[in-house]
């Protein structure tokens, strides 16, 4: 197998490869800038400069020829190379700054370059914390500057578009931005403008940066150039909690990682997977993060006879609940499941009432044709439009709602989290001589219409499971406390420097952002009778039972999802959504 000696130690490789790339798989260390994985190599930051050579092979001989201490004669290239762009080659050898002082200077001296017009205002930048300038700085940099002249200020706080802001004086014209715009979101928007110590990246005159996946270059900008304008002084990276989830704004279910602070979510960024979304999201994924802060549904709500809607108590919401279902026989009930909800909700919705003999099951798909394109936005607008197929209910259109209500006149109602009656032809006026129970995360006009709203958790809440568009199943793990969830009791929750150090004079450690909501599936235990009322403990068990019972989800398990990553399901060709 060929072979590479890295700072004297001997490492196999199989496949080709960069120098660069192939140290990182090894958790070997070295400094760099331009280099991104799925991104082409300009090797323009030079700061991953190592020192490469060959043995020197004797082809009269057909043998490398020997040192006078019996090691091979290694020849080096003439000057340092940049290893992102450096071909591995058998028997090629390398010393980085572990084993060569001028690599060791050369690294220095680049960050001291690179620094030179760079500003050092760390202390409001965005991207403190989170750098690779200051964290490379602080290990290889320079002690100091010998650069005594006034350093060169270019344009800051530039609307480059209208999610992200440019200040160019912080860019290092590393070229990633520039990059990702030809290369993945091919809209070509950005180029380098001016030369030398003058460039940096800019739209065509009278342009403006709209492409759709613009937030991606604010992740990729190893300074703090590139800011999301919604995000931006918002939050310090050390404040917050860095949970893994999945986007839930569209079919695709990119692998995403949402930073909560003081239970609010303050920002959604991808999360590497090669098999869903490489390591990119959607901006609308992005901007998602504010339905789970904004206008939430907190505390259940009971219509009055004067037709107002009130607050009420939990169990006044389940008597209630009860006493609706004791009025009517099953043939009278309607249950609408949601492309919008887990596999775990809508099957213990479906099971709940399957006891009851309800037999009518249906859900409406969001799918708005057109709106996806070839990279990671889909025409389905949901993110388990599979998963509410292959547990059973029937997809009606959106256009065909009504007619589905109108045939069978149902006298209650049950919806969980869709809001059906502000995105399908079924209006308002069409619900009115029925009782709506609508289990929702926000306000709409579903639940302005409902006769019982029960607040549940949204994607950030709880731990669940969504069926993406390719068949994939992948999880949440709460995020964000509920009223009644806590981070240090709940395992299943990440412990942030907050939680392990914040006291009770942190001004933004405070209970006002708790939803009052549950889990769906917690609300039918909770009104299931005495006699009949499952053990589940958590989402984790409901799964267990769902895998044991229905044929698509045999052998799924969270432990599975979390070592594989998400696991692909053989869905039946005919239960895919056209997101053609
Ligand atoms: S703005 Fe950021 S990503 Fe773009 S060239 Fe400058 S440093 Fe690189
Ligand atoms: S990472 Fe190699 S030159 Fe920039």
């Amino acid at each position: 197998m060929p072979e590479i000696f890295i700072d004297n130690k001997r490492y196999e490789y199989e496949e080709p490869g960069k120098v660069l790339q192939f140290m990182l798989d090894h958790g070997l260390d070295l400094p760099f800038f331009c280099y991104h994985p799925s991104l082409s190599i300009p090797a323009n930051c030079r700061q991953c400069v190592v020192k490469a050579g060959m043995p020197v092979f004797d082809r009269d001989k057909g043998a490398y020829e020997i040192d006078e201490d019996g090691n091979r004669k290694i020849r080096y290239f003439p000057k340092l190379m940049t290893a992102c762009s450096l071909d591995l080659a058998d028997g090629m050898v390398i010393h980085t700054h572990h084993t060569d002082d001028l690599v060791k200077q050369a690294q220095a001296d680049n960050l001291e370059f690179i620094l030179i017009n760079h500003p050092l205002d760390c202390p409001i930048c965005d991207q403190a914390g989170e750098c690779p300038l200051q964290i490379l700085t602080y290990k290889y940099g320079p002690e100091g500057s010998r650069f005594e002249h006034k350093k060169v200020h270019k344009p800051k706080a530039i609307q480059l578009g209208p999610r992200v802001i440019l200040d160019a004086e912080r860019c290092i014209n590393c070229t990633r931005c520039t990059r990702f715009t030809e290369e993945i979101s091919k809209t070509n928007q950005l180029s380098i403008i001016s030369r030398g110590d003058k460039n940096y990246p800019m739209t065509a005159e009278g342009e403006e940066f709209d492409d759709p996946y613009s937030l991606n270059t604010v992740d990729i900008c190893p300074v703090g150039a590139l800011t999301s304008a919604d995000f931006r002084f918002k939050a310090r990276v050390w404040e917050m909690n860095q949970t893994p989830s999945i986007d839930v704004s569209n079919g695709k279910g990119c692998n995403t990682y949402i930073w909560t602070r003081d239970n609010l979510v303050m920002r959604i960024t991808p999360r590497f997977n090669e098999a869903v979304n490489d390591h990119w999201m959607p901006d609308a994924g992005r901007l998602s993060y504010r339905e789970y802060n904004e206008n939430r549904i907190s505390k259940p709500h009971i219509r009055l006879n004067a037709g107002n809607q009130v607050k009420s108590s939990w169990n006044n919401a389940e008597l209630t609940f009860r006493e609706e279902l004791e009025k009517r026989s099953a043939d009278k009930i309607q249950v609408i499941g949601s492309p919008h909800a887990s596999v775990e909700d809508n099957y213990v919705l479906k099971s709940s009432f399957e006891k009851l003999g309800v037999q009518n099951f249906s859900f409406v798909p969001h799918v708005i044709p057109g709106a996806g394109d070839d990279l990671l936005l889909t025409d389905d607008q949901a993110p388990n439009t599979n998963g509410v197929r292959a547990l059973g209910y029937a997809a009606t259109e959106s256009g065909k709602l009504k007619k589905l209500i109108d045939s069978k006149k149902p006298s209650m109602i049950v919806i969980l989290n869709d809001d059906l009656m502000g995105r399908t032809d079924a209006p308002p006026e069409l619900f009115e001589d029925t009782f709506v129970v609508y289990l929702g995360t926000n306000h709409n006009e579903t639940s302005k219409h409902a006769d019982l709203v029960i607040p549940v958790t949204s994607a950030a809440e709880h731990a669940a499971s969504y069926v993406n568009v390719d068949g994939r199943i992948q999880r949440t793990f709460p995020a964000k406390e509920t009223l009644y969830t806590n981070r240090r009791l709940n395992l299943e929750m990440s412990m942030g420097r907050l939680d392990h150090y914040g006291t009770k004079f942190d001004n933004w450690v405070s209970d006002a952002n708790r939803i009052d909501c549950i889990p769906a599936w917690e609300f039918f235990v909770r009104i299931s009778p005495d006699s009949d009322r499952p053990d589940w403990q958590s989402s984790r068990d409901i799964l267990d039972q769902i895998s044991g019972e229905v044929p698509l989800f045999r052998d799924v398990s969270y432990e599975r999802m979390d070592d594989e990553n998400g696991i692909q399901l053989k869905l039946e060709q005919d239960s895919e959504v056209n997101t053609v």
